[in-house]
């Protein structure tokens, strides 16, 4: 992805590996700041998916991928090593693909930098793919919505939800993108309008409770992106993406999930089996240091919700635009 670092453009992903430890792009700081931070232990990689330095699902994956690695170069205990790291967060299934990938990958005997370096540029390859399939569906002059950030930041580069947007703009369309803020941790506000920006996507950032208010005034297409796919094709993302596919459904709005095949969780049956985050009742009722809620109010923060399968018009993967009783010719 762009960004500017002391005032020079440059190419940079969400986390990478080098001179012998793990760096990522600290998200809690954007857009204020471009922080990187240094990680050279794997529980400090696990704290680091936990606290949400780095987040979104396939970033999450490959976070951990970087994690195991370094738990091997550490002769670190590789069994307790990916337990550490699969319970960092429970909902994104790129997580537990990513774990497995590398217990299998090191099992096998593959060098661990080589082994992780090829898990984040698979996601990369695949993020790629969205984004030629999804920017079939875009046309010039569309208003496009999307929630939380579903970017280059969420999947080390590229995006998901915003692959086909930077895809299409860079084929000359051009349209409007509304990002909804993305209440409590606004990552639609500080991520996804941040790469808009650097991409010089045209795009405005709306209250979350404002999404259905502009549905009604036209909207042509809705994508976000997915944390975990269950086998109905019942998903769940970042808390919010329900209401809009509800209104999306009421007034005839297509509705897609861009996600690539790490996403989707076969051994889920359906969205009521998928395990919700909750998180800190702080990050609802304060605002840095200060309480901006009553004391003595609870507050009740899930960080995701499900959306049913039938009000998803289509997922679009690395392997196509799938309808959801479609979804099967992706498993593995
Ligand atoms: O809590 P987060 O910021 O990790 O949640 C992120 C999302 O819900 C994204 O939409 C999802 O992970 C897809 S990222 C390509």
């Amino acid at each position: 992805m762009k960004a500017t670092i002391d005032g020079r453009e440059c190419e940079i992903r969400a986390v990478w590996f080098e001179d012998g430890r793990v760096r990522m792009i600290d998200q809690r700081q954007l857009p204020a700041r471009i922080v990187i931070v240094d990680f050279d232990d794997h529980l400090d990689i696990a704290e680091a998916i936990r606290n949400m330095t780095t987040r979104g699902a396939p970033s999450i994956g490959a976070t951990a991928a970087y994690g195991m690695c370094m738990a091997a170069l550490n002769g670190c205990d590789l069994e307790r090593a990916a337990s550490d790291l699969k319970a960092a967060r429970p909902t994104a299934n790129d997580l537990f693909y990513a774990v497995d990938h590398m217990v299998e990958a090191l099992g096998d005997g593959a060098d661990p930098v080589e082994a992780a370096d090829g898990y984040a540029q698979m996601m990369v390859d695949k993020c790629t793919m969205i984004g030629e399939y999804g920017a079939e569906l875009i046309s010039d002059g569309m208003r496009i919505m999307t929630h939380c950030n579903a970017g280059a930041l969420a999947t080390v580069d590229v995006g998901t939800a915003l692959a086909p947007m930077r895809r299409a703009w860079a084929q000359g369309k051009r349209f409007f993108v509304y990002a909804s803020e993305t209440r409590p941790r606004l990552q639609g506000m500080q991520l996804t309008a941040w790469e808009l920006n650097q991409e010089g996507i045209d795009h405005a950032i709306i209250p979350d409770g404002a999404s259905a208010y502009y549905m009604s005034q036209g909207v042509d297409m809705i994508i976000t992106g997915a944390d975990r796919i269950a086998e109905n094709g019942d998903f769940a993302n970042k808390i919010g993406t329900f209401d809009k596919a509800i209104v999306a459904k009421h007034l005839g709005i297509p509705f897609y999930v861009a996600a690539p095949v790490s996403t989707f969780d076969f051994d889920t049956g359906t969205g009521e089996d998928i395990v919700i985050e909750q998180r800190s009742e702080e990050e609802v009722t304060m605002v840095g240091d200060t309480r901006i809620a009553p004391v003595g109010s609870k507050a009740l923060n899930p960080a995701f919700d499900v959306t049913p399968a039938e009000l998803v018009t289509a997922f679009i993967t690395e392997m196509g635009i799938l309808r959801p009783d479609e979804i099967h010719r992706v498993r593995q």
